[in-house]
């Protein structure tokens, strides 16, 4: 058998050595007349086991320490690390050479094995009860001084990091997420291959549907005038997997989405997508809460705090935590006081009550001593948080100190501490508002509070479900009924009637999967018939013109032998940024854009040559004002 194309570059002429410099062995010369010989471990596998055994390693200089005589390099691949010990009397060519290393430097060095000498032994490293004494070296290629320490972990610019990527991947902390990503992925493959799901791919180009957000768009060559969209997910192609019978799918699903851009959201991002056939909504949440259950006990030290994963309606959610996607790590459950305080002598609470709005509250327990500064404060964050004010009553030994206690007398601030159930030393916080605004800004205090507070174990994962959505929302712009997921949900069969006489009161079978404050996922069982889809797209204000050509495929396919089927999607960067505890998903990505969607390192978006826009036939009507 002939040797490998690898094997024989190794010993003819691979790229890398021709540039090469080589040291010691019989006969070598500063410019490098021999090859490198291939390696026989990486720079994390020796162990005092291999003693006396010879060795070659290929790696980045990492740290260089000069003790005047004896050299040592750190020796770093992806693995681990390895010393690397030069000796001027042993080894005078090999350490000749090792003077002129710099940080980054690519080489190949071959030696003995060596246990360290007794005391200098690093028990933090798992190489670090030996080195490789250097017989020989190669400097495989040499590298400009890096933009940022490479050996440390010390804080960077991110614009930096971002533009120099490939070498911000070379530090441990990254390198290790990105390890773990690929860990988590072969897991989520494993644990659905071994349950009957088949691994789809399914288009990258395709067409333009509206889904929720704006789409990616990519011109047509071959049809001028005419684009196909990038998927903001592959909803419909799974869901036509199910009508070919596919029964389970799965990928690991690329998705593009043309939105404002947050610490939780990319333009293109993965998620783990899958669809079942003859399910119900349990079906779905049980396969997927036993995954992330898996998941987490593998890959995670993070305490799983309740499993069965609890489970909330909307409205509860709403409530208890002023979102549907709360952290339920803490308590802090909100009150609404709008039945106490609504007709009350205080006539910020009355105006809100009368005007339709609420008014309700959080306690922030042991607060009471909050200065006026420190309450000046968080009445600011609230405002950012659109509130118009904050109305705050602090239970001190002194008795209840409030600005609104004398406008409502001190029965009903009596009646207001039980429901808050506030003990001496606590404050609440109060905000009378329009529900959706007064919930907003209560859930983003509940957050603050959280943290501020130490409430928020970061050692902790909580998950749970959201349920009973409402199907459909008032679209703000268009007025018209609009859906709060995704157009295919389902109705809950009970309110099916409700379509035509309170469509906003009527239920879906969605989903949405909830870890520490994040939504990390959402799905539903769909809709598997022709007359219901319709109806719903109808309600949506779509007339039959619009259905067809938007949705005529999938309608079609309905009338084919639909099987009932629905299925979830989770965002595989945000799972990966909560098990390395990192706040934005960026840092659970090998190649992010930054928050203006720019690609620092490709420097992409950019602009394109006059003739590439010809052959698509389109013209810019606003050239760049920058270039890239
Ligand atoms: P949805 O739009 O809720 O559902 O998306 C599912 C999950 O994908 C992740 N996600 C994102 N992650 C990073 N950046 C983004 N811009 C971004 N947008 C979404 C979130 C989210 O929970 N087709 C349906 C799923 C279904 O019904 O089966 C869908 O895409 O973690």
């Amino acid at each position: 058998m002939s040797a490998t194309p690898e094997a024989q570059g190794t010993r003819e002429r691979p790229p890398a050595a021709a540039s090469g410099r080589s040291a010691g062995g019989a006969g070598a010369a500063p410019e490098m007349s021999r090859l490198p010989q291939k390696r026989t471990h990486t720079c994390g596998a020796l162990r005092a086991t291999e003693s006396g055994e010879r060795a070659v390693l290929q790696g980045w200089v990492h740290r260089r320490r000069d003790h005047g005589g004896l050299l040592f390099i750190d020796l770093r691949d992806r693995y681990g690390m390895t010393q690397v010990v030069f000796n001027p009397a042993a080894a005078p060519e090999a350490h000749a050479l090792a003077e002129t290393l710099r940080s980054e430097y690519v080489l190949s060095v071959a030696g003995t094995v060596a246990r360290r000498p007794a005391g200098t032994e690093n028990p933090s490293l798992p190489t670090g009860e030996i080195e490789l004494v250097a017989g020989e070296l190669v400097i495989l290629n040499a590298a400009r001084t890096p933009p940022f320490y490479i050996n440390e972990d010390s804080p960077v610019d991110e614009t930096l990091r971002l533009k120099y990527r490939y070498l911000d991947l070379r530090r441990a902390h990254l390198r290790e997420t990105i390890i773990l990503r690929h860990r988590v992925v072969k897991a989520m493959r494993d644990f659905l291959d071994a349950r009957g799901f088949l691994e789809i791919e399914t288009p990258i180009l395709t067409k333009s549907t509206p889904e929720g957000s704006r789409d990616f768009l990519v011109p047509s060559r071959l049809h001028p005038g005419e684009f196909y969209a990038l998927p903001q997910a592959p909803q419909q192609f799974k869901q036509l997997l199910m009508v070919a019978g596919m029964d389970r799918y799965f990928q690991i699903a690329r998705c593009f989405r043309d939105e404002d851009q947050r610490a939780d959201r990319q333009p293109e991002f993965t998620q783990l997508d899958v669809e079942m056939s003859f399910v119900t909504e349990d079906d779905v949440t049980q396969t997927t809460e036993e995954l992330y259950i898996a998941l987490v006990e593998r890959f995670s030290e993070k305490r799983l705090l309740s499993r069965p994963f609890p489970r909330l309606t909307y409205a509860e959610a709403m409530a208890k935590y002023g979102t549907d996607r709360p952290d339920l790590r803490f308590g802090l459950e909100l009150v609404d006081v709008s039945d106490l305080l609504g007709t009350s002598g205080f006539g910020v609470f009355r105006s809100a009550a009368e005007s339709g709005g609420i008014i309700k509250g959080i306690k922030a327990p042991g607060c009471a001593g909050w200065s006026r500064r420190e309450i000046d404060q968080i009445t600011g964050l609230a405002r950012t948080f659109g509130a118009r004010g904050l109305a705050t009553a602090a239970w001190t030994p002194d008795g209840v100190r409030s600005p609104f206690r004398q406008h409502v007398g001190d029965d009903i601030m009596a009646r207001l501490r039980a429901r808050f159930d506030a003990q001496e030393g606590d404050l609440i916080a109060l905000v009378a508002d329009k529900p959706a605004v007064a919930n907003e800004v209560l859930h983003r205090l509940r957050d603050h509070l959280g943290a501020r507070l130490d409430l928020a174990d970061p050692n902790v994962l909580c998950f749970c479900w959201v349920v009973d959505f409402p199907l459909l929302e008032r679209d703000k712009e268009r007025g018209a009924w609009t859906f709060t997921h995704n157009p295919f949900c389902a109705p809950k069969d009970d309110d099916l009637p409700l379509l035509e006489s309170d469509p906003g009161r009527a239920l879906s079978k969605q989903y949405d999967l909830i870890c520490n404050g994040y939504e990390l996922g959402g799905g539903s069982v769909r809709i598997h018939s022709r007359a219901l889809q319709e109806r719903i797209f109808s309600l949506m204000g779509y007339d039959a013109g619009q259905i067809e050509s938007l949705f005529g495929t999938i309608l079609e396919a309905l009338e084919y032998g639909a099987p009932p089927h629905g299925g979830i999607a989770t965002g595989l960067d945000r799972l990966i940024a909560i098990l390395v505890s990192e706040d934005t998903i960026r840092e659970a990505i090998a190649f992010p854009k930054n928050q203006a969607a720019a690609d620092l390192m490709m420097q992409a978006p950019s602009p394109v040559a006059e003739a590439q826009l010809a052959e698509l036939s389109i013209s810019v009507s606003r050239p760049p004002t920058s270039s890239p």
